[in-house]
């Protein structure tokens, strides 16, 4: 049985962070909010509570965990190494949604780096983590708190929907605010590599140390991505989804062709965009890119089986947290119509 407790305000609500720290310390798995999506959380150091996170989501083994601590003092002591290009993004955008590739020096579980000699670090900005994370004073292991494959959980019932009886606890901390994942970022090699765009920008990076490259592999262009998660189905809402370029002209002219094929077509698109098609079913995102990160999971998560047999969402310009956005997109769509 999944305990689910409720924490509004982390200093108010002292008892359920300690008794989380306590099943987090005994070597349990538990979910919990971060700024960015929430996590499911397991001591870094104990192999077994480790495999628990893989066993609950589903996991492939060759994925690596990221380690989350509260403060940089915690993360140096899981690297062998910290070279001044981390130091400075560590500085610079730390607490917050960066996630560090660094060398390990082997403090974590074997199963947290999936054997590589490389760890991701990361010390994450939201109340209720930074407060369980200096409770337990220890590592804790977190991807995010879905069954793999499926969308990453922005609430709490998110959570619950996929991981309620294979978890020990759930902290509800309400819903996360970002709504995309941290960006991944290698700092092992001579110019930082991004890994997975996320929350922090690459233009923002590149303000704080200059030039950022980007793994070859996430335009698709060359090799196998260096973030092993990044192969993997992801992000796949329960039916099939179409990314469609161009203009709402182009996308009410797929539903109409659909609908006349017998479909049942759900759409979801910037408000704008929104307000001028007609669908089964249509989920507005926002105005800004930033409520589109925010909302963008849920609304995976809404389109049902049963209530439309496709989606069709509209693209988004590839700048800022456009990056990111796209990048998840494209993960969840099983086709994407081009300009
Ligand atoms: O915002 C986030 O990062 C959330 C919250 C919970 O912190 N966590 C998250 O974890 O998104 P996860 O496991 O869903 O994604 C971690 C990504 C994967 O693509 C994984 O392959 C990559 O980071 N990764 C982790 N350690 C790595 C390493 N040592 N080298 C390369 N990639 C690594
Ligand atoms: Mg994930």
């Amino acid at each position: 049985e999944t305990k689910r407790w409720t924490v509004t305000d982390p200093v108010e609500n002292t008892q359920v962070i300690k008794k989380a720290a306590v099943l987090l310390k005994e070597g349990q798995t538990v979910a919990f909010p971060t700024e960015t999506v929430y996590g499911l959380g397991a001591d870094a150091t104990n192999e077994s509570a480790v495999s628990g996170i893989f066993r609950a989501k589903g996991r492939p083994e060759d994925n690596p965990l990221i380690a989350h601590v509260a403060t940089k003092s915690q993360l140096q002591k899981l690297v062998s190494h910290l070279p001044a290009v981390a130091e400075k993004l560590i500085d610079t955008f730390t607490p917050g949604p960066l996630t560090l590739v660094l060398p390990s020096n082997g403090t974590c579980a074997t199963n947290v780096t999936a054997g590589l000699s490389t760890i991701g670090v990361r010390i994450p900005d939201h109340p209720v983590a930074q407060q369980l994370l200096k409770e337990c004073n220890i590592p804790v292991a977190a991807p995010s708190a879905n069954i793999s494959g499926r969308p990453s959980p922005t609430t709490a019932d998110h959570v619950w929907s996929d991981l309620n009886g294979k978890i020990a606890c759930l902290v509800d901390g309400g819903p996360t605010g970002l709504g995309v994942e941290s960006t991944v970022v290698d700092c092992t090699q001579e110019l930082p590599i991004i890994l997975r765009p996320g929350g922090v920008t690459r233009e923002q990076l590149e303000v704080a140390v200059g030039t950022v490259m980007v793994d070859p592999a996430l335009a698709g262009k060359e090799g196998q991505p260096k973030a092993p998660g990044m192969k993997y189905t992801h992000y796949a809402p329960e039916v099939p989804m179409w990314l469609v370029a161009g203009s709402s002209e182009r996308i009410q002219n797929i539903v109409i062709n659909e609908r006349a094929n017998g479909k049942k077509v759900g759409v979801m698109a910037s408000s704008d965009t929104a307000q001028r098609l007609e669908a089964d079913r249509i989920i507005p995102l926002g105005t800004s890119l930033n409520e589109v990160a925010s909302g963008m999971y849920d609304a995976l998560r809404e389109f049902k089986t049963g209530d439309v047999d496709l989606i069709l969402c509209e693209t988004f310009p590839e700048a800022g947290i456009g990056q990111a956005i796209m990048n998840r997109l494209e993960k969840a769509a099983t086709h994407f119509l081009k300009d």
